[in-house]
């Protein structure tokens, strides 16, 4: 903590890009949230990738994140990798915070276009997404595999940035 935080006390929620020190709490927010694991070395190194913007939204006094969201650049185009809040922490607008200052980062890189991922049964993200004006380009039938078996569609997404 900063001396100024000591002094003002830190704000409430802040937005910080993560490193591979986090690559311990990003591996288990992914876990809590998807059944298809990433695991810490992995992270650690999609953390270090200087070709993946790494936003962490940090929530009162905790120095580890409570939420996450990475996307892959190349060139002027950006995919959202993936975008996870603490489930003990969700609906309190973190999500949209979290976004909306990873989308002004994206800005600054020169990224134009963003694409994501998203199974269309999954209402908070998709509400989270058309919040920010994303809009179904495409979709994948069959993408995601369900633990009955059974698979979902995927929806593509797109944002035109700047
Ligand atoms: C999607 C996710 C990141 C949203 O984070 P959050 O902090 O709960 O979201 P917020 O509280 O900022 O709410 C964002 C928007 O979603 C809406 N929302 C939140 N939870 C919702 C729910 N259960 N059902 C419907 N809409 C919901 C809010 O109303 C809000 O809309 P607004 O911006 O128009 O006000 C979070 O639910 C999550 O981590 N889900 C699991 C991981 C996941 O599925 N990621 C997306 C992969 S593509």
């Amino acid at each position: 903590m900063s001396l100024l935080e000591r002094l003002f006390g830190r704000p409430k929620v802040m937005i910080e890009a993560l490193g591979p020190s986090h690559a311990g709490k990003v591996a288990m927010l992914h876990a809590t949230s998807f059944s298809h694991g990433w695991d810490q070395p992995e992270v650690a190194r999609m953390l270090a990738d200087p070709s993946i913007l790494s936003d962490g939204v940090f929530s009162g006094t905790s120095r580890l994140p409570a939420g996450f969201v990475m996307s892959r650049l190349a060139a002027d185009e950006a995919e959202i990798l993936t975008i996870c809040i603490d489930p003990d922490q969700r609906g309190r607008g973190l999500g949209h915070l979290l976004l909306e200052r990873h989308l002004a980062n994206l800005v600054r890189r020169s990224v134009a276009t963003l694409f994501l991922e998203v199974e269309d049964s999954n209402a908070p993200a998709l509400a989270l997404y058309r919040a920010f004006g994303f809009n179904k380009v495409g979709e994948r039938p069959g993408y995601y595999p369900k633990p009955d078996g059974s698979r979902a569609l995927a929806l593509i997404l797109r944002r035109d940035l700047g």
